[in-house]
């Protein structure tokens, strides 16, 4: 039986697995400039967080209909509850949707079909985290947010992803306080590739609640203390870390410093299709690699409910 956990840094869109790709391709029409999807696995080798963007925005191609979201959102639900994951907060580019003509609705309709039954089919309940793309411009995020008004019922909260060097939070602090004002939660990417400072100016210029990556804190002892002080949840990535070249090899991955230092962390795996694994291979991999005992994985696991946006009662009973 794997450890129940809260998946709570996930990108839908990186779930997209080869074998789906290749099938929604063939069903829309589209043709992907790979051969096969031994081809395409090739080309998962990756330099930096933008080179993996490049692929994950390109194969973005093949999802045009809600039918082809619910297919995604479902064959990720099915995985995760196969590693143990019982509540999943899962995070969507609408922009990356909407500039290849796909609307709000068909996005957000076409999760929702799958995760509108995900607590019967799988085991598995859910929130939605809408993430603005942070190399577009700030109107273009506070129109993203106006296009969502009519489905705030299906979203949770905002998040802020992409690109991350030269676009600081405080770019998106208007449409962040727009979000607040609405009653949406927040986080956002932070010290994933970027400064520390993001990290700071997340907290203190976006009011998020939670930090996404937030591995490059260590560089910064006084920051270390506040978040350990202020108990803000870090949602980190080790195998993301490792194939975006954030880390040399798992083996110098920060995490058991992190929890050393007693920050609260929790595991996830970003973009699962693209970096070797779900959630559970992630904690297996910090169990074998990184020698965290199981007192560390079961910590790390009740972290990821205490962190996740679901009321008590909520997350007790998906404990
Ligand atoms: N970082 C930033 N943006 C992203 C990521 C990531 O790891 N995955 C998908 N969009
Ligand atoms: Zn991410």
């Amino acid at each position: 039986m794997p450890l129940p956990k809260a998946e709570l840094h996930l990108h839908v869109e990186g779930t997209l697995e080869p074998e789906l790709a290749f099938e929604l391709a063939a069903r829309n029409g589209v043709t992907l400039p790979y051969a096969d999807t031994e081809e395409l696995r090739k080309a998962y080798e990756f330099e930096d967080l933008q080179s993996f963007l490049n692929l994950y925005y390109e194969l973005m191609a093949v999802l045009r209909t809600e039918q082809d979201f619910a297919d995604l959102a479902n064959a990720y639900l099915a995985r995760a509850a196969a590693q143990g994951v019982r509540h999943a907060e899962i995070f969507f580019d609408p922009q990356a949707h909407l500039a290849r003509g796909v609307s709000m609705g068909t996005v957000v309709e076409g999760l929702w079909r799958a995760l509108g039954s995900s607590e019967e089919n799988h085991g598995i309940s859910t929130k939605l985290i809408m993430c603005f793309l942070r190399d577009e411009s700030a109107e273009s995020a506070l129109e993203t947010l106006r296009a969502a008004t009519p489905y705030l019922d299906r979203i949770t909260g905002v998040g802020l992803d992409s690109a991350e060097v030269g676009h600081p939070p405080v770019k998106f602090r208007e449409v962040y306080e727009a979000a607040a004002a609405l009653g949406l939660r927040r986080v956002a990417h932070a010290g994933e590739e970027g400064p520390p400072e993001y990290i700071t100016e997340a907290l203190d210029v976006l009011g998020v609640e939670r930090v996404d990556h937030g591995l490059r804190c260590m560089e910064d002892p006084a920051l270390v203390e506040r978040l350990v002080r202020e108990r803000i949840p870090l949602t980190v990535c080790p195998l993301s870390n490792v194939r975006l070249r954030t880390v040399d090899t798992l083996a110098d991955h920060p995490l058991p410093a992190m929890l050393d230092a007693g920050l609260m962390c929790t595991v996830n795996s970003d973009d699962p299709a693209y970096f070797g694994g779900y959630a559970g291979d992630n904690f297996t991999a910090v169990h074998r690699t990184l020698g965290l005992s199981e007192d560390r994985l079961r910590e790390l696991a009740r972290n990821s409910f205490l962190a996740s946006f679901l009321e008590d009662d909520e997350e007790r009973r998906a404990r």
